[in-house]
């Protein structure tokens, strides 16, 4: 009888929790369909991988926060942060919605516009506004809050060749007891440059005050550092009119709200954060205690990007190769990694098969398909046996992955929005190599008219010395 051959066995760490007495873990998530339709339908129409939104999930959550608002405030208002998701689709719902919309570039602002929002609907926010810039939202009215004194100078002397006086508020930095502190954008509150800012608005004779913005971090878990920023932007605002005689037109505070997903440091899950809810309810309090009772709250714009979207996002891609690594631990190559995904680095996405497989629960590393080493969706998630062809859902993308992702070594995929009736609609087209290569020029000495066919095999002879044999 011939012998098996010899096979090298591998060490599988046992984990607490995946496999016991009892058999395999019961509790293992799968996500076999995406609102009604099913993965495996999705890829196959669509390609993989694919972002798929939830229409349906996104209003809701629009909904949500601005009920949660209107209880808390008799004038508030969602802003839709561009930067999180500026797919035209995304962007559409929220406007729809009646958000407005908050930019922090030119080419998010000529986005806004080409979609249809007017001027004095946009926020526009950002470090780095040009002229050109500037000079077009004071034609069209736009909300400005002007991050340095520069910006103030220069809206002065747009104001004075146009012979206007444009509204413009103030980006404030303030400390809401949020660590690390945020300190880079607008004025500083503490030192005293944003009232020096607020005077030169109100008493430089060419520009009116605006509002009053402030953006103190990014993922808050905590609705009470909104309560603090809230109160401390309300008393400035106090402090300014009682210097300038200039009230400012708004209050806004924001992004920062946490949403679903699950830092990478975090031991609890993301599920826990706050919810919106919870963020008004902190804000509209501190907002009436630090009101006087007779005069009236201050309108209230609240930024909002990834509480709202991020859960509306899943990115579902495909096995392509499943491995055991030199320390015994499996792994499995994916087709989507940190190109589309680069909020990966700092999240514990949900790593989820679209089928139960049945076979042995395991901690897997999860690699994506470029050739770095750096390339990695997770160090380690308990998935069962899966084989190349299997489909996994990863979530939640909705924020910042698609704004942030990279035509690096792959193209990137398509997007499409599942509708509130369960229809499925591109709202992305895959890209093709054109994508890439239309804004590309060759200088005419570079082109290689000169070279044989791609894939022509040279022969030996036409290579190399002829054979002596
Ligand atoms: C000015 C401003 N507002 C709103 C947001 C949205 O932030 P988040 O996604 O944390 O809500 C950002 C994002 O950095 C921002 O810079």
């Amino acid at each position: 009888m011939a012998r098996p051959a010899y096979e090298k066995p591998t060490l599988v760490r046992n984990t607490i929790g995946l496999m016991n007495k009892a058999g395999r873990r019961a509790d293992l998530d799968e996500e076999s369909s995406l609102d009604g339709i099913p993965v495996t339908k999705l890829c196959a129409e669509f390609g993989s991988p694919l972002f798929v939104f939830s229409e349906r999930r996104l209003r809701a959550k629009i909904q949500e926060a601005k009920d949660a608002l209107a209880r808390r405030h008799p004038k508030a208002t969602l802003c839709w942060s561009y930067k999180t998701n500026y797919l035209d689709a995304i962007c559409a719902v929220h406007h729809q919605e009646g958000s407005l919309a908050e930019v922090v570039s030119g080419m998010e602002y000529e986005k806004a516009r080409r979609l249809g929002v007017p001027g004095d609907r946009i926020v526009f926010n950002g470090p780095a506004k040009t002229r050109t810039e500037l000079e077009r939202a004071v034609q069209e009215r736009a909300i400005v809050h002007a991050d340095h004194m520069e910006e103030i100078c220069l809206l002065e002397r747009i104001a004075a060749e146009r012979g206007e006086r444009p509204t413009v508020g103030l980006r404030v930095s303030l400390d809401a007891g949020v660590h690390p502190r945020w300190d880079r954008f607008g004025f500083n509150l503490e030192s005293g440059q944003a009232l020096q800012a607020a005077r030169r608005i109100a008493r430089g004779g060419r520009l009116n005050l605006g509002g009053l913005h402030t953006h103190i971090g990014t993922f808050i878990t905590e609705p009470a550092a909104y309560g603090r920023s809230a109160a401390t932007l309300a008393a400035f605002a106090g402090a300014v009119e009682k210097d300038t005689g200039a009230r400012p037109t708004h209050l806004d505070l924001g992004g920062g709200y946490a949403s679903t997903n699950t830092l990478g440091s975090q031991y609890h899950s993301g599920a826990l954060a706050p919810t919106f809810a919870e963020y008004a309810e902190a804000i509209g309090s501190a907002l009436v205690d630090a009101g006087d009772g007779t005069t009236p709250l201050l309108p209230l714009l609240v930024e909002a990007g990834r509480t709202l979207v991020d859960d509306c996002g899943t990115l579902l891609a495909t096995v392509l190769s499943v491995k055991r690594l030199g320390d015994g631990r499996r792994a499995i190559v994916i087709d989507a990694g940190v190109n589309l995904l680069f909020t990966a680095w700092w999240y514990r996405l949900n790593v989820v098969p679209a089928r139960n497989t049945g076979g042995f629960i395991e901690e897997t590393v999860v690699y994506g398909p470029l050739c770095m080493n750096i390339d990695c969706i997770r160090e380690s998630v308990a998935l069962p046996d899966l084989k190349p062809g299997d489909r996994l859902s990863i979530s939640p993308v909705g924020a910042y992955c698609v704004t942030q992702s990279m035509q690096f070594i792959h193209l990137r995929p398509a997007c499409v929005m599942i509708d509130p009736r369960g229809r499925a609609h591109v709202i992305r087209r895959a890209e093709v190599l054109e994508d890439l290569t239309g804004p590309e020029r060759l200088p005419e000495y570079l082109r290689l008219e000169g070279m044989r066919e791609p894939g022509a095999v040279r022969r030996p002879a036409e290579t190399g010395p002829a054979r002596r044999d």
